[in-house]
């Protein structure tokens, strides 16, 4: 049976708790920080030698898209009616509008040391302490829209410049592709300042805080963030005709990707899936 993911604006009062509530069971089963070591552990960029899978390749997407995944079995094993809801950064753009509510995310941090004081994953509750890659301490951490130097949060015609291109990825697959939808999705760009945090990256910026580093997924706004992310994969393939993932093959003899960058039929680690195999979800989950 496919299930649904649901705007987190349109959630009804009775998803936000039960989500909320699997999440922290998940948290105090010791699952939820196992999701942030994994993340630390595929955290790697442009000039590390050996593979990159999670961030600045082409797999950015489908890695993800697993990862997200696996957090949403370990939510359905709490609670089997709980899916991922997604925040449409393009529409609820405010740092009061949803998810930062109350009774979902939370709210911002407080200004003198960004600590989330509302909330279910506020530390004063007790049901939230940051156990993997703490830096300022044992509190999630918020500075939404950054007010010492406030950047907005990209726009529905930013997102638009990543869906329309018809071409998965480029080479040379990492961060300074100056085409291809993924990195236009995923948003580096060799701009100065704060202009060159496009769309993903740039709604990391946005949240600021725990969001920024190789922890970010301490912040369960990860996962909303992702899943409006992983959407635009979909629409972007409808948009096509059902256009591929690239590399269909990996880069050959000679070429400085060799080895680096995942393939359309090669093993995604840590899994034993190929981006082949998660470019069609639609009888696992859909979006609403
Ligand atoms: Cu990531
Ligand atoms: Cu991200």
């Amino acid at each position: 049976m496919t299930y649904v993911r649901k705007d987190a604006g349109t959630l009804t009062a009775a998803e936000r708790r039960r989500f909320v509530k699997a999440l922290l069971e998940v948290k105090r089963r010791g699952e939820y920080d196992e999701f942030v070591r994994m993340h630390l552990a595929y955290y790697s960029s442009d000039g590390e030698r050996g593979l990159r899978t999670a961030h600045m390749a082409p797999s950015f997407l489908p890695w993800h898209r697993r990862f997200l995944l696996d957090l949403e079995d370990a939510l359905r094993r709490v609670d089997p009616a709980v899916t991922l809801p997604y925040w449409d950064w393009t529409r609820d753009r405010t740092t009061t509008s949803a998810p930062w509510t109350e009774d979902l995310l939370g709210g911002d941090g407080r200004r003198s040391d960004q600590q989330v004081m509302t909330g279910p994953f506020a530390y004063g509750q007790g049901n939230w302490t940051i156990e993997v890659g703490v830096t300022e301490g044992a509190f999630l951490t918020r500075n939404l829209g950054r007010r010492s130097d406030p950047i907005a949060l990209p726009t529905a015609s930013d997102l638009e410049q990543a869906l329309t291109d018809p071409v998965y990825d480029v080479r040379p697959w990492d961060s300074t592709a100056t085409r291809g939808f993924r990195n236009r999705l995923e948003g580096w760009s060799t701009g100065r300042g704060s202009g060159s945090w496009r769309n993903h990256n740039r709604v990391h910026r946005w949240v600021g805080g725990a969001m920024l580093g190789s922890a970010s997924v301490n912040d369960p706004a990860f996962w909303l963030h992702h899943a409006f992310v992983d959407l635009q994969w979909y629409r972007w393939q409808r948009r096509h005709g059902g256009a591929r993932y690239l590399p269909a093959t990996p880069p050959g003899q000679g070429d400085e990707q060799q080895g680096r960058v995942v393939a359309r039929h090669e093993k995604l680690p840590p899994w034993d899936v190929t981006p082949d195999e998660l470019e069609d979800v639609g009888r696992i989950y859909r979006y609403a």
